[in-house]
């Protein structure tokens, strides 16, 4: 059997020409061998999407957003605030931060042209070695290494690598460097995600649709599923507090958080702090936005990257809009709210009281 590269590449780029998925930020490969070039703005904010959540769920935020804002210029011009609303959802709020940043930086910097290197890309506020070499694959054919969770899980299959994540990570990118050549570098990088995202799966791969089970080393030891290898994480931390859902004649009391921290600048529901311990029912009172008569309603949970979150809603109808605070009819703030706010907010409203 040819394990070669030039034979793992041949198999892949073919299987390639005939299963990529038709994506909308996408330039297929028969369009791609006619000429065409994927936008950048494009591929540079479908990969920032894509860095924290899958194809489908970012798929109906990237279209809205390039409706509201088709070009780079236009989505430096738009008000921050608007669109830390519309990327509410996806979570990561800091790369929403960036996002806008980045945007100005090319708007105003550079004519609203992206650079077309790794490295000229990698001076872009929030840019970092896996977006940078992502949007110069894909948009400007660089053959430049693009290694995700994916491309890390099939290489790691295909070589049976024994040195676990993420200690492994060296490792597996030198691996996939010796894949990538000059020849169809954009659509190189695409096979590979596909292959990882709809074949070499990570519970239950599909071997027997893998066009490069030929040359897979740990098909050959009979259990894929065993890579890649991963050291045990520690657990998440568990975080408490206490939110409030303040009513008063259909809309909610909202509160902007500050700009720097954790779901910075987005719009959240009032707290308590989040602490180790449980705040108790009358510290979850003194912290509560306003006089009212507050009800507890249960915990909600929530996992943010690096702890877990037990959040024990409170309900209460106000007697007044107080203008200390944002008052947003329900059915906005169910637009513009962190997923942790949201699930407050909903247990609030499916809550008899
Ligand atoms: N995951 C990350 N980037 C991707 C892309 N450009 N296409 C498909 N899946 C991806």
């Amino acid at each position: 059997m040819d394990r070669s590269a030039p034979s793992i590449r041949a198999a892949l780029l073919g299987w390639y020409d005939a299963h990529a998925r038709s994506l909308p930020w996408r330039v297929g490969p028969a369009e791609r061998a006619r000429g065409a070039r994927a936008d950048p703005y494009r591929v540079w904010l479908s990969e920032v999407m894509l860095q924290q959540t899958t194809v489908p769920h970012a798929t109906g935020y990237f279209l809205d957003f390039t409706r509201r804002w088709p070009s780079v210029g236009e989505l430096a011009a738009a008000p921050e605030a608007e669109v830390m609303a519309a990327w509410a959802g996806l979570g990561y709020y800091a790369r929403a931060r960036n996002l806008i940043a980045c945007a100005r930086a090319v708007a105003l910097g550079r004519g609203g042209v992206f650079p077309d290197t790794e490295e000229g890309l990698l001076g872009l506020p929030g840019v970092g070695p896996y977006t940078a070499a992502a949007v110069a694959a894909i948009a400007f054919d660089r053959p430049s290494n693009v290694v995700d969770g994916n491309v890390e899980r099939v290489i790691s299959r295909l070589h049976a690598v024994k040195a676990p994540l993420p200690a492994a990570k060296p490792e597996l990118k030198a691996l996939a460097a010796r894949l990538v050549t000059d020849e169809r570098p954009g659509d190189w990088a695409q096979a590979l995600m596909d292959l990882g995202a709809g074949v070499c799966r990570p519970k239950a791969p599909l071997c027997e649709r893998c066009p490069v089970a030929f040359a897979c080393a740990a098909l050959a030891e009979g259990d894929p599923d065993a890579y890649p290898r991963r050291t045990a994480r520690a657990e998440r931390p568990r975080r408490h507090g206490a939110a409030f859902v303040l009513i008063h004649q259909g809309r909610v009391a909202l509160e902007r958080r500050p700009p720097r921290g954790l779901l910075g600048g987005m719009l959240g529901l009032p707290t308590t702090d989040w602490r180790a311990a449980r705040p108790s029912p009358a510290e979850a009172r003194a912290a509560a936005p306003a006089e009212a008569d507050w009800r507890p309603l249960g915990p909600i949970e929530h996992v943010f990257t690096h702890f877990a979150l037990t959040l024990e809603v409170w309900r209460a109808e106000a007697a007044a809009a107080d203008p200390k605070l944002d008052w947003l009819p329900i059915e906005e703030a169910g637009q513009a709210l962190p997923s942790v706010f949201l699930k407050a907010l909903r247990a609030a409203l499916e809550t008899l009281i």
